[in-house]
């Protein structure tokens, strides 16, 4: 039989499936990929089960419905002051990883270059490989995982076309402080580049931490494009909701991928989320804390175990540092963990193109059950 496209040469299982594969084998606690081992609102689930019965079971126009994309202008209204029109800015994705998708193929040609800040979330690369552009690896360095300026400046070049940066940040859970998102937008502006803001995490923050929406900075509103993701925010992953607020030249590009890609996201869920966001108000503050209890509680007892590295602010990710348990690099750290000591975790040297210094973590996610943590936390304590 003739060989399958070249866009995909390279392309690996992803490490989110291996890891979790290992994990049901060797029934560990599963701290590895991103999502809650917990459900979502009991309120939000009615919603869905009554948008159901109501008959909103057909095809959604394919920008999405439009009282997801009404309430989506309405919440970046309201708590950022920026102003989407749902009719012509703002499209509904099969999640954030869709929307990433689409961005990159409506901006990308073969040969573009595009900026991603490491460690990164992993579809990024692949889908700027699937567009024939050239991921043009930025490192965010240990421990804050700041950006150098001379390092970004120096991997923009006439080819690049769009940049991409995460904030709140997986896997670091870091927050961007304002300074250091202005000297990222400031490089955009210069270069005339796109900037693709993946804001997935913008409720989780903790201590205070403030979410600056890219798009509220500078001039950058026409040229930066923002993906969030109900998924994240509702602690519902599986309902893959999430979108995309852009100029209308970008929404239009990227609506004319999507109507053939998936043409439309399902439809009780957007009418069920579309009540969910009305709720921000009164949800939001129960929602950070339980994962502000699920962070303290599992960062306290990692401490006690000796791993010693500052809180996370955002997301419900740790990068911990592992030079004071083991020689092994991440990735055999992470399968030594799974086997001997029934705790999966995610190696980060999957989210870098360039540095090695993911080798020197494992990411934890503590998006889960107590009795998730504390089996974990027990388990470790024989390492
Ligand atoms: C930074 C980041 N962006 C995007 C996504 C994808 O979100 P979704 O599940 O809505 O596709 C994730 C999921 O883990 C993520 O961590």
């Amino acid at each position: 039989m003739k060989d399958t496209a070249y866009r995909i040469d390279g392309f690996k299982d992803s490490i989110f499936g291996v890891i979790s594969k290992l994990a049901r084998e060797h029934q560990a606690f599963n701290l590895g990929q991103g999502f809650p081992d917990f459900d979502g609102p009991d309120w939000l689930k009615e919603f869905a089960h009554q948008k159901m019965q109501e008959g909103h079971n057909q095809y959604a126009p394919f920008p999405g419905t439009i009282n997801l994309r009404n309430e989506v202008s309405n919440y970046y209204q309201k708590f950022y002051q920026l102003n989407y029109n749902p009719e012509t800015q703002i499209t509904i994705t099969v999640g954030a990883t869709e929307a990433i998708y689409l961005v990159i193929n409506a901006l990308i040609n073969p040969g573009d270059e595009v900026v991603v800040l490491e460690p990164f979330y992993d579809s990024y690369v692949a889908s700027i490989k699937m567009a024939g552009g050239v991921p043009v690896p930025v490192t965010m360095h240990a421990p804050d995982f700041n950006v150098d300026s001379k390092e970004l400046a120096a991997a923009i070049s006439p080819r690049t076309k769009l940049l991409i940066l995460n904030n709140p940040h997986n896997p670091s859970g870091k927050v961007w402080l304002k300074d250091e998102l202005l000297a990222v937008c400031e490089m955009a502006r210069k270069n005339d580049l796109y900037l693709l803001s993946d804001e997935v995490y913008e409720f989780l923050l903790f201590d205070g931490a403030k979410h600056i929406p890219t798009a509220t900075l500078n001039d950058m509103y026409e040229r930066t494009i923002t993906v969030s993701s109900a998924g994240k925010t509702f602690g519902v992953t599986g309902w893959k909701t999430g979108w995309i607020c852009a100029n209308k030249k970008v929404t239009n590009a990227c609506r004319l991928i999507h109507q053939y890609v998936t043409f439309s996201v399902a439809t009780p869920t957007q009418e069920a989320l579309a009540e969910g966001l009305k709720r921000l108000d009164t949800y939001l503050p129960d929602f950070v804390s339980l994962y502000k209890g699920k962070r303290d509680f599992f960062y306290q007892g990692l401490k006690s175990l000796g791993f010693d590295f500052a809180i996370p602010r955002g997301t419900y990710f740790m990068m911990v540092p592992i030079g004071s348990k083991t020689k092994l690099k991440d990735v055999d750290f992470a399968l030594e963990l799974i086997k001997t000591y029934q705790v999966a975790t995610v190696p980060p040297s999957a989210f870098y193109l360039k540095s090695t210094e993911g080798e020197k973590f494992l990411r934890f996610c503590f998006a889960k059950k107590e009795e998730t943590l504390k089996g974990a936390l027990e388990n470790l304590k024989r390492l």
